[in-house]
């Protein structure tokens, strides 16, 4: 694994301001994670850090048709300073990682940096997610489980395969539907359906996904189209999810609530009866900025203390001019403290430049 350099002198000089590093060895608990809490007392042990920003599908709502500028190789965190990284914020207080992308699984050392944060579990991590698009993952499931991967979020939009293809700009339909089945069969702790909808062009599939959970043990959730670059979303497009809640209640009968954990951004519930449950991300109509615990980290090594804040600060670049863990953190601690209290609300965010959702790694 990555070990910090030791300060170097001109550095010494430069930071000479900052707090002491005898602090920054000792494990912290969330309540006691300085640097991890932001100015309104949230306190964030949820890192979600994208591996790459390449993906096999080309998805409207994430990309532009023509495809990003995508990031030169050595720009991109390594291995190793993903791992670093990664036991940085567990000290302070992250219990929960999930890898996001770009599509995680085109990355070749995906089973390594799993199997490394598989060694955080020692230091007080407790979970690893992964979110991926399922097209290539079939055949790597049962190493990624093996070496320690918790819970999956599977990106599915449609259960027509026609228009997956329109939808994904790309064929794998089947694919993705045999590493959901698959990820059920091998027993991972939670299987997500990730699932945008649009109007007019997918939201006729919401009943379908919901009949899905009858026999299926995932849980589907279904999540408010947001404005990123390049995505041309406009108000219309957007379903609110009270309008598909009454629309499911209408044909399922009434829904069973089921309890949601405090930073949980889905509401879940269930038909009654059916294995599998249902959910709905509102960040558009009802956010949940109050109880956001989460913190970004990009392909490129910026963090991101928001999905739709434009403040970022190149950790990498920190990391490779041989910053010490203290003075890493003190940055990082800045840039929560920048975190505002909730996204600007819909119209502005429209309207507002932000990466591309294919850079951020939703
Ligand atoms: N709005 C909402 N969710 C999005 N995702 C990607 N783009 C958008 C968007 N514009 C979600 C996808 C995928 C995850 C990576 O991010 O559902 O599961
Ligand atoms: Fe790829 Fe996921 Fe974006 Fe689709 S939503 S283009 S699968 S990163």
């Amino acid at each position: 694994m990555f070990v910090f350099p030791r300060l170097r002198t001109v550095q010494r000089r430069l930071f000479s301001s900052l707090q002491p590093e005898a602090a920054v060895a000792q494990q912290y608990r969330p309540s006691e994670a300085p640097y991890l809490t932001d100015t309104f007392g949230r306190q964030h042990n949820y890192l979600r850090i994208s591996l790459t920003e390449r993906c096999n599908l080309r998805c409207t709502y994430c990309m532009p048709e023509e495809g990003v500028p995508l990031t030169p190789h050595d720009k991109l965190l390594t291995t190793d300073e993903i791992l670093s990284l990664a036991r940085l914020f567990v000290s302070q207080g992250v219990t929960k990682i999930r890898l996001t992308g770009g599509e995680p699984t085109v990355r070749p050392d995906l089973i390594d940096i799993i199997s490394g944060l598989n060694e955080l579990k020692a230091e007080g991590l407790q979970s690893i997610g992964i979110t991926t698009n399922g097209i290539a993952l079939k055949r790597k499931l049962q190493a990624l489980h093996t070496a320690g991967l918790d819970s999956l979020n599977i990106s599915l939009d449609t259960l027509d395969r026609h228009m997956f293809e329109i939808m994904t700009r790309r064929r794998g339909f089947d694919n993705v539907l045999a590493s959901i089945r698959q990820a059920t069969d091998l027993g991972f702790n939670s299987v997500k359906i990730n699932s945008v909808v649009m109007r007019g062009t997918n939201d006729d599939q919401v009943l379908n996904f919901v009949a899905f959970t009858q026999d299926s043990p995932v849980t589907v959730r279904f999540i408010e189209y947001m404005p990123f670059d390049g995505n041309r979303w406009n108000k219309d497009k957007l379903v609110p999810y009270r309008e598909l809640v009454d629309r499911i209640e209408t044909r399922f009968g009434r829904l069973t609530k089921l309890v949601d954990d405090p930073n949980d951004t889905t509401k879940a519930y269930k038909v009654p009866g059916y294995q599998g449950k249902i959910g709905f991300i509102s960040s558009m109509t009802n956010h949940f900025c109050g109880t956001c615990n989460r913190l970004r980290i990009t392909a490129d090594g910026s963090i991101k203390v928001c999905l739709f804040g434009s403040t970022e600060v190149s950790l990498r670049d920190m990391l490779r001019q041989g910053y010490s863990e203290g003075e890493l953190l003190h940055y990082i601690g800045a840039a929560v403290r920048k975190k505002k209290k909730q996204h600007a609300g819909m119209s502005e965010l429209a309207s507002r430049k932000n990466r591309p959702m294919i850079l951020i790694g939703g």
